[in-house]
């Protein structure tokens, strides 16, 4: 799967995403809570790791600005999918001073120390190499914080739902951290079950 195949989905599937948000019954109802709980862990993370500002990697529709940024965080949302970026912004535009979207890829993340802490949620499921966007979050950041969903049953369901519109999806065994983090250049902090959907991992840097 390319780049480009991902948010090409997300892209079209932006609005619809993004409405998952609208309701949280809604979404628990229909499954869909995990969203719901992974925010409100990296949000945990994140302050507790005293994050000042936040690099928000694959940003979608921004549904961490309110929360990041009503605690005084900092947020810089990125993501290239056109659509997501649109409604981003709108996001954004509530809180100015503190949000800024940019549209770019997690493939341009160049920056060393910019951020106290980065986060992608939703977003390593459709990585073929996560060692790659993981030690760009760890230049740019000391602390990363990212989903990683389950290989089994539901991830195989979605591998052939979203395999059919040409976008990959990747499970993480658990006992692969360790080893994904090593090739980083990081080490895992914590890692938290999100119910039967996978982990929310918190990654530090192995200092020199
Ligand atoms: C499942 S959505 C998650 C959005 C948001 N993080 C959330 O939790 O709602 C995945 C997001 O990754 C974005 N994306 C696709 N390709 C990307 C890339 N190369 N770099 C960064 N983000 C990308 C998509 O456009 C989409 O907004």
């Amino acid at each position: 799967m390319s780049n480009d195949d991902f948010q090409t989905y997300f892209h079209q599937r932006a609005r619809r995403f993004s409405s998952f948000y609208s309701s949280e019954s809604v979404s628990r109802m229909l499954g869909r809570g995990p969203l719901f709980d992974r925010l409100r862990m990296a949000v945990d993370m994140a302050v507790a790791a005293g994050a000042k500002s936040v690099l928000d990697v694959g940003c979608g529709s921004g549904p961490l600005f309110s929360t990041l940024a009503e605690k005084g965080i900092h947020v810089t949302g990125i993501d290239p999918a056109d659509n997501m970026v649109a409604l981003a912004k709108t996001e954004a535009a509530k809180y100015p001073g503190l949000v800024t979207v940019q549209q770019r890829s997690w493939a341009d993340i160049d920056e060393v120390d910019a951020y106290d802490v980065a986060v992608a949620l939703g977003v390593y499921d459709y990585v073929s190499d996560p060692a790659d966007l993981l030690g760009r979050m760890g230049r740019a950041a000391q602390q990363v914080i990212g989903t990683f969903p389950s290989p089994g049953a539901r991830t195989g369901l979605r591998k052939m739902r979203y395999g059919m519109r040409g976008v990959g999806v990747y499970g993480y065994p658990v006992d692969g951290y360790d080893d994904l983090a090593k090739r980083a250049g990081m080490k895992v902090l914590e890692k938290v079950p999100l119910g039967k959907a996978g982990f929310v991992v918190r990654f530090g840097r192995i200092p020199a």
